[in-house]
């Protein structure tokens, strides 16, 4: 049966980059009834995601899960925009861009100039401090990491990452809206990868170098962990759908953070992004994709 969404938590929430993670993030908030301030420098991947966020949308209806009365409503709650000014409205932040520390720290820097000094931003970052980038910011108990996977409107996991200054306050806001999206949340402490990377990363890693190295080919390598440990994908597939790009910026992050050897990218990773080859967005990474 249909749920239709939960009308008192109307609030305002700005989503800052409007990739397959914001987008899929801004899909879920408007599903549950918040309005959404999608931000993006691009117009054309403003279009892009709310075109997807349609078909997402659409999608649940087919399946029944959401009222066409609703989809239309969560349609109307999302302004997807390139002007920063507009953001000054969200009580609710979340950044969604590059996983590169000066990105997202300008982004916050951003964001800061426009928001109420009482609004919370968080940081869907898959490995960054959030210690450092709330450093950036003249607001750190307010900041949060709320690390969401991809696709988003499939999984069901919230990391929700503290920092040093962190309030208990921002960490419930965090925690409470995950809730109201349907998401289960796990609370991770500030570490490099926090858990859910700082697992499967190196994982993936070491799959690329045991390709690099010829133990067996990328079919053979992600059939072993698919049919031998049931994993919904196997490490190449999820690392060409995650990104290899990301995956890089992902293994520097505990190689620098961590300075420990067993974390340093595979050279075959290194070669491939350099290369070109990102996984699925860019039409090929381990496996070749056809466009659409
Ligand atoms: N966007 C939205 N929904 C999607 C989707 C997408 N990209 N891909 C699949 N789905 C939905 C389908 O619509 C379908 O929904 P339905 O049951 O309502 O019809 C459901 O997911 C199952 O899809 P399919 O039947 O097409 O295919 P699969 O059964 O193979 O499922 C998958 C696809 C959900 C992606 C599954 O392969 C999976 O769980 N893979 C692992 C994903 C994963 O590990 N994600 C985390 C990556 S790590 C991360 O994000 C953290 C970051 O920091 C790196």
């Amino acid at each position: 049966m249909a749920q239709s969404p939960n009308p008192s938590a109307t609030k305002t929430i700005a989503v800052v980059g409007a990739g397959t993670m914001g987008g899929g993030i801004a899909q879920e908030l408007v599903r549950h009834g918040f309005a959404v301030l999608l931000r993006d420098v691009s117009r054309e991947v403003l279009d892009r995601a709310a075109e997807r966020i349609s078909r997402g949308l659409a999608h649940e209806v087919e399946k029944g899960r959401l009222k066409d009365s609703d989809r239309q409503q969560a349609l109307a709650r999302l302004r997807i925009t390139i002007d920063w000014t507009e953001l000054g409205r969200a009580d609710f932040a979340i950044e969604t861009v590059t996983e590169k520390f000066d990105m997202k720290a300008l982004a916050l820097q951003t964001l800061e100039r426009q928001c109420r000094p009482e609004a919370i931003f968080a940081s869907n970052t898959s490995s960054i401090s959030i210690t450092r980038l709330a450093a950036t910011t003249n607001r750190p108990k307010q900041v949060v990491g709320m690390h969401f996977f991809n696709p988003v409107p499939v999984m069901k996991l919230v990391e929700v990452i503290s920092g040093l200054e962190t309030s208990p306050a921002t960490l419930q806001a965090a925690e409470a809206l995950a809730r109201s999206l349907g998401k289960t949340t796990v609370r991770a402490n500030d570490f490099p990868g926090f858990v859910s990377n700082r697992v499967l990363m190196p994982m993936i890693n070491e799959a690329i170098f045991a390709l690099m190295e010829g133990v067996a080919e990328a079919r053979g390598i992600d059939e072993v962990m698919k049919q031998g440990m049931n994993h919904p994908m196997g490490p190449l597939e999820l690392a060409d759908f995650i990104g290899l790009d990301v995956c890089l910026d992902i293994m520097k992050v505990l190689y620098e953070g961590f300075r420990d050897s067993k974390y340093r990218p595979c050279p075959l990773l290194e070669k491939m992004v350099a290369a070109g080859r990102l996984g699925r967005k860019s039409g090929r990474g381990f496996y070749e994709y056809s466009p659409g």
